[in-house]
């Protein structure tokens, strides 16, 4: 077999897989935000999107290839000259593009999705890449479903489209069937099998199902010889999701005497990267999940913290700070000027488009400090969200609230916002504070929608802290998530509920290029 280079590529697949995630779709000036942050992190391939999902996601990848400079964009395609050419156009404008289209090997897939026959779906695999290697030499190919997926079928798949210019053979675990030991060891027979299986890098692409997408991936690079990792930013991804970037990343950084491989990535982005794409999409960060998660470096027991203050290493096996762990400064309080929030706002890799957008921002940081003594990095973060999110979809926006709730009473909650300008006052009864705002809110509203998740986090430490809310609300197949954030955890319920009923307003229809 060849010699293999110990360069490993992260390609990360947040905007497209993660977006994927029931109601974690984001705006295109939310994944250009993202996009800035993955190239700050020095991801080698952003997969940017699915260009002929929607128009939506067509110009987001468009504004993302035109912005980012760094690292390699990719798009997504089904196996058809429409989708090849939709995703061409839209990273037209990229310095490096990469076009990724796969299609589906497995039996079932194939029988039950496709309706094809085998010999069509090799057909058509090479028909694609050969197809798309009109646009640029970039291509990866993906078998989809392809851990079960049968060997033989695989090796003449495979072989035809690197045959036809596959650069990057991806072997995804599409429904997260797969167990380390195993999937290592099909790679490296398939790698051994095929003849051409050289001529390409491998990837592997692993959903977490069972828990096992770290692993599965780490032995598809040492057992199986793969040399690129997909994964996504706080693991997010399809039901239970992906490969978190910040696990494979820290487990190849800490443990680099076993794996001996080169990452890109810059560690310290690793923290501001996943509180980012958990404050866009609502997704909260577990507390005790790896590396990202707020009890990550937390030690609580008393015999853990002796030994740290001693000697950190008895307890620790990666530093906080570096994988940007800062500690909870104050960064700007009431008094603070625009140019100190401007200087801010670069510091955190905040860029808004105009002044107009800074003069906004600093608007609601202002209105903020009146109400709360301490402003920390993450309430920016959240007013720059809210802000934006504002200024995108303005079709319901919150202007107040009143709520009274006493024990032996029924919560009353009087909340005035406004639809396309016109303000209404209305009011609502419920179980809760919560539940009353809600109520109050759909009495006016009425949309309809069926409230399928709310969580309340809290932005930064102590009570003073903003609460940051998500609500994820359904109706007729579509699932959104809203955001809000304020200091009073009932306003930014309403904010998060009126931030959901915008979503769903905005009515863009993506298509799963899985279905
Ligand atoms: O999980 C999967 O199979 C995918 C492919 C499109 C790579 O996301
Ligand atoms: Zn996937």
């Amino acid at each position: 077999m060849s010699n293999l280079s110990n360069r490993l590529i992260i390609f990360d697949t947040t905007l497209r897989d993660g977006e994927q995630s029931p109601g974690a779709s984001m705006t295109k000036d939310e994944k250009i935000r993202i996009a800035k942050q993955l190239e700050r992190l020095r991801v080698d391939v952003i997969e940017a999107g699915f260009a002929a999902a929607s128009q939506g996601d067509f110009e987001s990848i468009k504004a993302i290839a035109s912005t980012v400079r760094d690292s390699t964009i990719c798009s997504l395609s089904r196996a058809n000259d429409r989708d090849i050419s939709r995703a061409a156009e839209a990273l037209a404008p990229a310095a490096r593009k990469r076009i990724h289209t796969f299609i589906a090997t497995s039996p079932l897939h194939m029988e039950m999705k496709l309706r094809m026959q085998p010999d069509q779906v090799l057909v058509q695999a090479k028909n694609a890449v050969r197809f798309a290697r009109q646009f640029t030499d970039d291509i990866e190919f993906s078998p989809e479903d392809a851990s079960r997926s049968e060997e033989d079928f695989l090796c003449r798949v495979i072989e035809g489209v690197i045959a036809e210019g596959a650069t990057t053979i991806n072997f995804p675990d599409t429904v997260g069937y797969a167990v380390p030991e195993l999937f290592g060891e099909t790679i490296r027979r398939l790698r051994e099998r095929i003849p051409n299986s050289d001529k390409a890098i491998w990837s592997v692409h692993c959903h977490n199902d069972l828990g096992l997408a770290v692993a599965n991936s780490l032995a598809g690079v040492m057992i199986g010889g793969a040399r690129q990792i997909e994964c996504t930013i706080n693991g997010l991804g399809e039901r239970a999701g992906n490969t978190a970037l910040e696990e494979v990343v820290m487990a190849l950084r800490t443990r680099s005497g076993y794996y001996n491989l080169d990452v890109g990535i810059d560690a310290t982005q690793i923290v501001p990267a996943s509180k980012m794409v958990s404050q866009i999409t609502g997704f909260a960060v577990q507390p005790n999940k790896a590396v990202v998660g707020a009890n990550a470096f937390a030690h609580a027991s008393g015999i853990h913290q002796d030994g740290i203050l001693k000697a950190r290493e008895t307890y620790e096996i990666m530093r906080a700070e570096d994988v940007g762990w800062t500690a909870n400064k104050i960064v700007l309080g009431k008094l603070s000027g625009r140019n100190a929030f401007k200087q801010r706002l670069q510091e955190l890799g905040i860029e808004l488009d105009s002044e107009a957008e800074v003069n906004a921002a600093f608007g609601r940081f202002k209105e903020l400090a009146d109400r709360k003594a301490d402003i920390f990095d993450e309430d920016i973060m959240a007013l720059v969200s809210d802000e934006q999110q504002a200024q995108e979809s303005e079709h319901y926006r919150f202007v107040s609230l009143a709520q009274r709730s006493e024990t032996g009473e029924t919560p009353l909650a009087k909340v005035v916002f406004s639809i396309d300008g016109q303000e209404y006052v209305c009011e609502g009864r419920g179980d809760g504070p919560v539940d009353a705002t809600v109520n109050a809110i759909e009495g006016q509203a009425a949309s309809g929608a069926e409230l399928v998740l709310f969580s309340v986090n809290a932005i930064s430490n102590g009570t003073q802290s903003q609460g940051e809310v998500t609500m994820r609300l359904s109706k007729e197949g579509r699932i959104v998530n809203g955001v809000g954030a304020d200091p009073d955890i009932i306003v930014a319920s309403a904010k998060a509920y009126l931030s959901a009923l915008n979503k769903l307003h905005s009515k863009i229809e993506r298509v799963n290029p899985q279905i």
